[in-house]
């Protein structure tokens, strides 16, 4: 039971108790006096009537004694009065009582027996009745007695009234002593503990100050509050050592980790949020059956960056895509995530299916997605769909400038290809804002880019922002190139940055990265020891072979899906040794389906698989193994870790983060990856076996040469590839890329 409610109940009790207690006194004392009162009356009447009765009997005039009688019955309280005689039988008696007064009447014989005048209350008629005998005599001789009675139901009625009145006060007095026991409580005990608590527990998250801890009322909690200041004190002391420290450690470290991150940021954003805006977001709610599953969207950029905003703490504003998205944010379209350790604010900006179409569907991957990726795909360009692009990049710098309308020079990291004009809207209403784009994508050169009918408007919204990041050099080249063929503008060559209309956006190469170290610990302790073999891997879908390849992709054109397969199968044209020993399993997440090149993909890779299934295949074995699903991150990872190669044979990739996944995954440091030359990440993970996806020879010889391969060989490059993602890995990125952004001089910002 809570102290308050047990102090509230120890005090109604002790208010009950003494009011019982005085109550019943009260009623004893009060029944005294008025029975004594009544018994005053009756000694007086009787007397005064006595004088009138006896010389009636001694003259025997009974009829003159009824009239007598009959006079005096039903007077004020008095019911009426009865004459006996010395042996107890009526001589007269009131009318209206001679039916009910019992014969004889115990205390009239009493009476005359002892000479004595006797008064008591008894029931008449079920009322309470005061009775008062007095004996009469002639000369010595007691002739009889007479008796007065009275109706003492009055005194009943004040006994009652008095109980009543009791409660009421009790009851008063009650709710009086409970309010202001609360009040009291409140004010000086629980009110000034949990002031006590909140800044206990800023200063246990370091956002709080010693100063911040308001004197408390009264003096009660005095004591309590001098030592809690000091531990403050010590703790902000220590505090400010171990961070100093980290720093120092920190410097002179070369390895950026999710906790020097934390420090960084704490001191490079002095207690400002981050705001990123990107199309995807990182946790997706979808309905099965009655329940709802929280999902975690498949792709590069959720993959990245949800490590950053955990460490971060800011807000995420996407677009909910999800079909119980709506079920689960609050008022202002908000929810903390990740779901089972919240770190940061998702906002989602709810699109129609119109602005879902012409926007995401159309504009941004028929449209901006193939136009990036040198694939042989046609850009689609519908005007319909570009109005839609333009609305929807309003609709999210609405959101967005919500969001940051109360901040001072707020830090915005817009994300890839899907919100090119946001940074213009957002600099024309919010100059002082410091916005970064990210371009997670290839940037083509000039040529190609030119085809896009809006390509002057895309390229001024992009130049909105104070920072353009690509993955690499080669990519901010293509940029600059464009920008000066297609832009009035004046191009720094030295800095990397481009002029116009008095503001300047540097164009720079940010490579992304994943979260290196608890990309495996995270991993590893969902997974038991026992799940980590192989072999029961493979017995789950009833595979039994010697050597084992794993891909892991969207289903993407630009993944370089079917040229992975035909190379396998001309591989195992080429080494028939190989038929039988290894099979290859492809990981697939559905994508974007709405698309027929993407809906037509799946078919196609559908297709080859089965042929080459249908070609090689034995009882017991299958060349591919298709598994067309979304993946968990669990399953990813115990097929990283099971597996001999990894083949990424993407046609043109920004980055590619499953090859460094697959890098980060293997602590045992073996395995080997076959990478495509046209991906941002073979730029760094040279010790990979380097190969062109439109070479299917190429590929096969890669895939037999990354098999033989001596194990100490593939240990070696495995090692040399470890070290450069765990170097350059997702908090240095991030680290990077918000230290220049915080550092910029935004000129209406400082002025
Ligand atoms: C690429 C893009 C991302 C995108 C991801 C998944 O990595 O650069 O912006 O989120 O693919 O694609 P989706 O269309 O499902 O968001």
């Amino acid at each position: 039971m809570k102290i308050t409610i047990r102090l509230i109940v120890s005090l109604v009790f002790i208010v009950a108790l003494v009011a019982v207690g005085f109550s019943s006194y009260q009623v004893r004392a009060e029944k005294k006096r008025l029975t004594a009162e009544l018994e005053r009356r009756a000694i007086i009447l009787a007397e005064s009537l006595q004088e009138s009765v006896i010389p009636l009997i001694a003259s025997n005039s009974l009829q003159k004694l009824n009239r007598l009688v009959e006079r005096f019955g039903n007077r004020e309280r008095l019911k009426g009065v009865a004459v006996y005689d010395r042996h107890g039988n009526i001589l007269a008696v009131t009318p209206d009582l001679a039916s009910k007064i019992p014969q004889p009447l115990p205390p009239a014989v009493k009476s005359v027996a002892e000479n004595q005048p006797v008064g008591s209350l008894m029931s008449i008629d079920d009322k309470e009745t005061y009775f008062y005998a007095l004996p009469f005599s002639e000369g010595d001789k007691i002739t009889g007695t007479l008796v007065l009675f009275h109706d003492a139901s009055y005194i009943g009625v004040r006994l009652k009234e008095i109980w009543k009145h009791n409660l009421l006060r009790f009851l008063t007095l009650s709710i009086l002593i409970v309010a202001i026991t609360l009040l009291v409580i409140r004010w000086s005990i629980t009110g000034p503990i949990a002031q006590i608590a909140a800044w206990m527990r800023e200063m246990r998250s370091g956002k709080g100050k010693i100063d911040q801890l308001v004197s408390p009322r009264g003096d009660v909690l005095a004591p309590l509050i001098s030592e809690v200041a000091h531990l403050a004190k010590s703790l902000a002391m220590a505090r400010a050592r171990a961070e100093e420290e980290a720093r120092l450690r920190f410097k002179a470290e070369s390895v950026w980790t999710a906790n020097r991150l934390k420090e960084h940021m704490r001191a490079e954003l002095k207690g400002k949020k981050l705001f990123l805006v990107s199309n995807r977001e990182p946790y997706m709610h979808a309905k099965e059956g009655r329940n709802i599953r929280c999902i975690v969207p498949a792709g590069g950029l959720v993959t990245a960056l949800d490590p950053v905003m955990r460490v971060c703490d800011g807000m995420w504003i996407a677009h909910g895509s999800g079909d119980a998205d709506r079920e689960v944010v609050d008022a202002e379209d908000k929810l903390r995530v990740p779901p089972d350790e919240p770190a940061y604010t998702l906002k989602r900006v709810w699109l129609t299916k119109e602005e879902e179409d012409g926007y995401y569907y159309g504009f941004s991957n028929e449209g901006l997605w193939p136009l990036c990726h040198i694939t042989h795909t046609r850009p689609v360009f519908r005007l319909e769909d570009w109005v839609y692009y333009q609305k929807v990049n309003e609709k999210f710098a609405e959101a967005l400038l919500k969001e940051i309308s109360d901040e001072e020079s707020p830090l915005v990291l817009i994300q890839d290809y899907h919100l090119a004009l946001l940074p213009l809207l957002v600099k024309e209403k919010r100059p002082d804002a410091k916005v970064a784009l990210f371009w997670h994508i290839p940037w083509p050169n000039p040529e190609s880019f030119g085809i896009c009918p809006w390509q002057q408007e895309i390229l001024m919204g992009m130049l909105g922002a104070d920072i353009i990041g690509f993955h690499i050099q080669y990519h901010c080249n293509n940029f600059l190139d464009t920008v000066d063929r297609f832009l009035e503008s004046k191009i720094n060559w030295e800095q990397f940055s481009v002029e116009r209309g008095g503001s300047t956006t540097l164009i720079k190469p940010f490579p992304i990265s994943v979260d290196f170290g608890n990309l495996v610990l995270d991993k590893v302790a969902a997974i038991s020891e026992k799940e980590l073999l192989r072999e029961n891997l493979l017995k789950e879908i009833d595979l039994r072979v010697e050597y084992l390849g794993v891909g892991v992709d969207r289903l993407d054109y630009t993944k370089g899906i079917p040229e992975r397969f035909r190379a396998i199968e001309r591989f195992l044209e080429k080494y028939p040794e190989f038929i039988g020993k290894f099979t290859f399993v492809e990981l697939g997440a559905p994508s974007r389906t709405h698309i027929k090149r993407y809906h037509d993909l799946i078919a196609e890779v559908e297709e080859i698989a089965e042929k080459i299934n249908w070609r090689f295949q034995t009882k017991e074995w299958k060349p591919i193994v298709f598994l067309k699903a979304h993946h968990s991150h669990e399953t990813i990872y115990r097929y990283y870790k099971a597996s001999d190669i990894c083949m990424v044979t993407s046609l043109h990739d920004g980055m590619n983060l499953v090859a460094k996944e697959f890098v980060a995954s293997r602590e045992d440091e073996d395995g080997a990856l076959i990478l495509s030359r046209f991906t941002g990440a073979s730029r760094e993970l040279s010790d990979a076996v380097i190969v062109n996806p439109y070479d299917i020879e190429g590929m096969a010889d890669a895939v037999y040469s990354a098999l033989n391969m001596e194990t100490t060989e593939r240990s070696e490059r495995m090692k040399r590839m470890r070290a450069v993602v765990k170097e350059h890995n997702i908090y240095r990125w991030a680290g990077d890329l918000i230290t220049e952004l915080a550092r910029l001089r935004v000129s209406s910002a400082e002025n």
